[in-house]
């Protein structure tokens, strides 16, 4: 099973809930590659079972742009068997909280098999624990679901 994170972090919020998520994957002796969006080769997005998305939000509730090759790629490549998934943080003191984790959902929930998304305030703390694991475990429930079928 292949599968990545893409992620871009200006501050490190966003790297900090990525290496989280990953952290819990491999718990799960599930193998996960993870990449800054620059350093994705987005000609190898269709041999991926799974790709999440890890995005910051910038300006008013804007894609970052080290995101948009990849969420053109999405929108112009044949990815409606892929499954995915958006993480990001975000400062709820703006008024669209994490308004880049919204547009990638809307875009993947028509381009792709989205499972799940995940919004967090600043950076993880303990209490969101229990979200992230519920991110992966819905995850990995619909990726099974889809390499069964
Ligand atoms: C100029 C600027 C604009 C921002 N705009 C938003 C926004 O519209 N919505 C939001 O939820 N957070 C916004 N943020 C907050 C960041 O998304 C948040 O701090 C995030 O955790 C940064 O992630 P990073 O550390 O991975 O770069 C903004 C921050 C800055 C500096």
């Amino acid at each position: 099973m292949k599968i990545a994170i893409v992620y871009a972090s200006k501050t490190g919020n966003t790297q900090e809930l990525v290496e989280l998520l990953y952290k819990l994957f491999r718990s799960q002796y599930i193998n996960v590659e993870v990449y800054q969006a620059k350093d994705f080769p987005i000609p190898a997005l269709q041999g991926y079972e799974g790709v999440i998305i890890g995005t910051y939000t910038w300006g008013k509730g804007e894609v970052p742009a080290e995101l948009l090759p990849i969420y053109r790629a999405f929108e112009n490549q044949d990815v409606q068997q892929m499954t995915t998934g958006v993480v990001g943080t975000g400062d709820s003191f703006y008024p669209h909280f994490c308004g880049a984790v919204d547009e990638f959902r809307d875009m993947l929930y028509i381009h792709s098999t989205l499972a799940v998304t995940l919004k967090i305030e600043l950076t993880p703390q303990d209490s969101d624990l229990g979200r992230c694991h519920r991110f992966v475990e819905l995850f990995l429930k619909r990726l099974e679901r889809k390499t069964c079928t």
